[in-house]
């Protein structure tokens, strides 16, 4: 069935942090201060977190999601989760090769391939994330970087399938380090990648909702969501705190 995402797009990913509890206390606060909605608010909770999101923040129009799965569907995998028991567990997204999974879990291009495919299969959005490392970006390696993992994030995708796929430009420099991408730098790296996309999918190239990724605060969210090609954000540390991911989200 095709699908539209309502644009801005605003996720959080929380990484390794709030256990049930903790998230339930970020969800009773973050309900006080919930903006009206004209967009996409997704949260990517830990795993073992995501029930509690999901029951507290469903009436709020939040969508939730996982920060990785295993690409097979069950089996002896011990520590992994895969895709049809996310979905089966109220997960609607899926962060795919975020940075933290390429370099510190080092996770390759084949293996994201295979959990975009995974997750298309079991009807999970999947968030593909790109990013260039400082060091490939003072080589002049950006372009080639960000679309030799875009391409291989989407090798086994129909071009219908694209209607069904996120894509995050994380630069790995501006994660965490509170150095955030100029909106020029956003704009630049988003535009190669859509101009990619436009090359396989003409005109629906623009459907792909492309967010932007690193250090993303508060202050700094209204200028980078109104830069050209930006279509969303994704927050790591800024998503902790319910008012400031209010904040964010109503930017
Ligand atoms: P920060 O917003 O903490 O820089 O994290 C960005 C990120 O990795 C989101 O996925």
């Amino acid at each position: 069935m095709p699908h539209t995402f309502e644009t801005p797009v605003i996720a959080g990913n929380w990484k390794m942090h709030k256990g049930p509890d903790a998230a339930r206390k970020f969800c009773r606060e973050f309900a006080q201060v919930a903006p009206a909605q004209n967009r996409t608010l997704i949260v990517f909770p830990p795993a073992l977190s995501l029930t509690v999101v999901r029951a507290d923040l469903i009436e709020h129009d939040v969508g939730v999601g996982v920060q990785n799965i295993y690409w097979e569907e069950d089996g002896a995998f011990t520590g992994e989760i895969s895709a049809p028991m996310a979905r089966e567990a109220g997960a609607e997204y899926v962060l795919v090769g975020h940075s933290e999974r390429r370099h510190v879990f080092k996770e390759t291009d084949e293996e994201t391939s295979l959990k975009v495919a995974a997750a298309m299969a079991a009807g999970l959005f999947p968030v593909l994330c790109v990013g260039e490392t400082i060091e490939e970006r003072k080589a002049g390696r950006l372009e080639e970087v960000i679309l030799r993992q875009l391409g291989a994030g989407v090798k086994t995708l129909s071009d219908k399938d694209f209607q069904h796929l996120l894509i995050a430009y994380e630069p790995v420099w501006a994660i965490g380090t509170g150095e955030t991408a100029t909106p020029e730098d956003a704009t630049d790296a988003h535009t190669r990648l859509r101009n990619r996309l436009r090359e396989r999918l003409g005109d629906a190239a623009d459907d792909v909702p492309i967010l932007y990724g690193g250090s993303v605060k508060p202050d700094n969210a209204g200028e980078l969501l109104a830069a050209d090609q930006v279509d969303g954000v994704l927050v790591g540390g800024a998503s902790l705190d319910p008012r400031d991911f209010a904040r964010i989200a109503a930017a």
